[in-house]
């Protein structure tokens, strides 16, 4: 189930048995996005509903989810599942609900990345692609997330966290968890 606290895509949910399927409301949603391309074209709605799905079913993309949006869109799991599993952004196993996404890649590396990754793995006592034991906050290293103006940067749900210092991240991650709701791209939606 999803939580009931989650922010963003509030108005999508499991239904009440618990099934992976879209509300009536969240099904609009996605035949509106389907109806963004041409006649025979529908798959390439596929990455934002993903990102819907990953909000919707707890965060992350299980192979229920993923042959349901395959149902949804009339495509093969197959294909589904090759794009799920080339984009970082999508999770195929349950994570925290929080992802902290550090870019690694060259100018944030140069500029503390390594640093900021082993800040974050000894303040939350995990390894990166590990989750707390609480369930809250789950580290992954990305590449560039076109920010690299303001490196070190992470990014957890839709939002940036830019010119990281220790001091800056200890105040994210007291802030993250006195919020304590699921962070997904498509919260600003
Ligand atoms: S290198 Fe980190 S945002 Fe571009």
């Amino acid at each position: 189930m999803m939580d009931n606290s989650s922010e963003g895509l509030t108005h999508v949910n499991q239904n009440n048995q618990g099934s992976i399927v879209f509300n009536e409301e969240t099904m609009q949603l996605v035949q509106k996005m389907i109806k963004r391309y041409p006649e025979g074209k529908h798959k390439s709605a596929l990455l934002p509903i993903l990102h819907i799905a990953q909000a919707e079913f707890g965060g992350w993309l299980s192979s229920a989810t993923m042959d349901y949006v395959a149902s949804v869109l009339n495509i093969k799991s197959v294909e589904v599942y090759e794009v799920a599993s080339f984009y970082s952004m999508y999770n195929l196993k349950p994570v925290g609900k929080c992802v902290l996404e550090v870019c690694r890649t060259v100018p944030c590396w140069l500029n503390g990345a390594e640093e900021l990754v082993s800040y974050l793995e000894k303040k939350l006592s995990i390894k990166v692609g590990e989750t707390t034991k609480d369930g809250m906050f789950t580290i992954k290293t990305v590449e560039c997330l076109g920010s690299c103006g303001t490196a070190p940067m992470l990014q957890c749900g839709a939002s940036y966290h830019e010119n990281l210092t220790n001091e800056k991240t200890d105040l994210l991650l007291e802030k993250l968890r006195a919020e304590n709701t699921r962070k997904s791209y498509t919260d600003n939606i």
